[in-house]
């Protein structure tokens, strides 16, 4: 039994949790129970695995579907859907999250502005990252980096797009946690310039990191945004590279 083993199957409720999703992670997950149908994904940087009738790997930032299974792995997340998916837009407004572009004090009505809703985040641990693999670039050092990660829900209606930027301080992935929807890259801030569209169903990451990391450490994205071709749950996971203090 997983419960049986000391410092194995240490679990977190992620703060993100409430009436229509519930989510936490595994630390140190030795066979634990997948007991009902949920989304499971690996953050980690080492392979996580499933204990069914023909065992199977999930890859380091990789995610899927299980139910009634095991898992084992550094570190998971786990995501259930439950109740009334209808109500969802509903109720991360009467949870209070975000309101993302919501002009501060200026008023205006919530039609005026791109409906986008986050979550609070959570930190949900340590990983290491050889970031020369990680992000296709063997001409940076081979050292592991370790990054902070943390993780948030994002709620937009059908028909969003909800915003195209190019700037961030952390490696970000998404996994589709409810509805269709899409990451999509461009040529420059403008929307008729796409030239990449990743499609996303509920229990997709996107397959490899968006980012370039630049001489000076940086990192440089392509300019990007989210688009909700209906009601959509995602989540952002996001790896904050720790400074080194080996020297
Ligand atoms: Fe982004």
């Amino acid at each position: 039994m997983a419960s049986e083993r000391p410092g194995a199957n240490i679990t977190r409720r992620l703060s993100c949790s409430n009436d229509f999703v519930t989510a936490w992670t595994i630390s140190k997950a030795r066979d634990y129970a997948i007991d009902h149908r949920a989304i499971v994904i690996n953050p980690s940087a080492r392979m996580a695995w499933v204990d069914a009738p023909v065992p199977g790997p999930l890859p380091p930032r990789a995610s899927t579907i299980l139910d009634h299974v095991a898992v084992s792995g550094d570190l998971l997340i786990v995501i259930e859907i439950h109740g009334d998916r209808d109500v969802v837009g509903r109720r991360v407004r009467e949870l209070g999250w975000l309101d993302y572009f919501a002009p501060e004090g200026r008023g205006g009505e919530p039609g005026d502005w791109p409906q986008l809703f986050r979550s609070a985040q959570d930190r949900v641990g340590q990983v290491s990252l050889d970031l020369a693999t990680l992000l296709s670039q063997p001409e940076l050092a081979n050292e592991p980096v370790t990054a902070d990660v943390r993780v948030n829900l994002w709620y937009s209606p059908a028909g969003t797009d909800c915003g195209i930027h190019n700037q961030h301080d952390f490696i970000e992935a998404h996994t589709q946690v409810a509805g269709e929807g899409r990451m999509q890259k461009f040529r420059a801030a403008q929307p008729v310039t796409l030239y990449e569209d990743q499609l996303m169903r509920p229990g997709t990451t996107n397959p490899t990191p968006f980012c370039r990391r630049s001489a000076d450490g940086s990192l440089i994205y392509p300019w990007h945004q989210y688009h909700a071709d209906t009601d959509c749950l995602w989540l952002a996971i996001e790896y904050h590279l720790l400074p080194d203090r080996s020297g």
